[in-house]
């Protein structure tokens, strides 16, 4: 009887170990384990055995049967996975692809290139210089008095750096225009120069991020008047808004032009009727001027043979007002939300 029953328990591991597929491991388990599979068979006839070793074979029994559950338990887990590697390895080519989904460049990134692209066809050349600055680039040179509101902590980001002891604190730019100074010192007239960058100011509402961007502009040449300015703001706002916007300039004050100006272009709205929006007609660009004699000769330029313009606008603001977007929020602008940034 012990013979037998190691006889049934090889021939069934034989068996299971070469079944190649799930119904012929099915059939195996019928022919040793079913009603009148022959495991099944040989245990009825324990009883036959002598009572002295009926416990014995008893347990063998046992054993050989546990020993050819788990070997089917176990095959039948490997066909399974073999079965499923086969239906990944199989691709149905003929099943629509999946199209990958593809960004853009965020909205204030594409009015950079716009803007450049403009000024760069009028002969500017974009810049670059340092957005962390030190207060005399951003300030001082630029004929800010010392007590300026400016410089005071509540409007201008200061870095917890040493003093230079020729340039002041460490700060963020406030405006491009500490680019002014840095132009001029490293260059000699001509100039034409584009500096488009981050800028940082302390006020954060649904107006105001305390990052933005500015695009200012410098020329310094001989003979250069408010007439090359104008000129100049005009080309930009009639090809970036359209040929109907007028430009007019206003009196205003910056410490580092004289004279300075407002500048104000036809209301993207109404163009010029007057509406909610606008001043009777016209909406508020941003700032422009010649540029101070103390300006030039803080950086190094003869004040008595040139002359200078500058203007420095908000990148943000002139988008906003070509889109006519009426957005409640500035701050949306930078806030990473998808469904608003890819409409641009
Ligand atoms: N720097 C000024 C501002 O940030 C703008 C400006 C630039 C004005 C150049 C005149 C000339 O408001």
């Amino acid at each position: 009887m012990e013979e037998e029953l190691i006889g049934i328990k090889n021939a069934a591991l034989s068996f299971v170990l070469e079944a190649d597929s799930l119904e012929s491991l099915e059939e195996t388990k019928l022919q040793f384990l079913g009603k009148s599979g022959k495991l099944t068979l040989t245990i009825k006839e324990i009883k036959k055995v002598p009572q002295e070793k009926r416990a014995a074979v008893g347990m063998l029994a046992n054993e050989v049967k546990e020993t050819i559950e788990q070997a089917i338990e176990s095959q039948t887990q490997k066909l399974k996975n073999k079965n499923l590697s086969h239906v990944i390895k199989k691709i149905d080519v003929t099943s629509p692809g999946k199209a990958e989904p593809i960004g853009h460049l965020h909205l204030v990134t594409q009015a950079i290139e716009e803007i450049t692209d403009i000024f760069k066809s009028i002969g500017f050349t974009r810049v670059r210089y340092p957005e962390v600055e030190w207060d005399w680039y951003s300030f001082t040179a630029l004929n800010f008095p010392l007590n300026h509101p400016a410089r005071d902590d509540w409007e201008t980001f200061f870095i917890d750096e040493k003093e230079h002891d020729k340039f002041g604190p460490m700060l963020l730019t406030p405006h491009t225009s500490s680019g002014q100074i840095r132009e001029m010192l490293e260059n000699k007239p001509p100039i034409k120069m584009l500096n488009i960058a981050k800028t940082y100011r302390r006020q954060i509402d649904v107006g105001h991020t305390p990052m933005f961007h500015q695009f200012e502009t410098l020329a310094v040449s001989e003979n250069l008047s408010i007439t090359h300015l104008k000129g100049t703001l005009d080309y930009f706002v009639k090809s970036f808004f359209g040929s109907k916007i007028k430009t007019r300039i206003r009196p205003y004050h910056f410490e580092f032009t004289e004279p300075s100006f407002e500048v104000d272009i036809t209301c993207t709205v109404c163009l010029g009727k007057g509406c909610k929006l606008c001043k009777e007609g016209w909406l508020e660009m941003g700032g422009a001027g010649m540029v101070h004699p103390n300006v030039l000769k803080n950086a190094g330029i003869d004040s008595e043979k040139y002359k200078g313009f500058a203007s420095g606008w908000g990148v943000e603001r002139v988008l906003m007002m070509r889109e006519n977007l009426n957005i409640d929020d500035l701050r949306l602008i930078y806030s990473n939300k998808l469904d608003f940034l890819e409409q641009f």
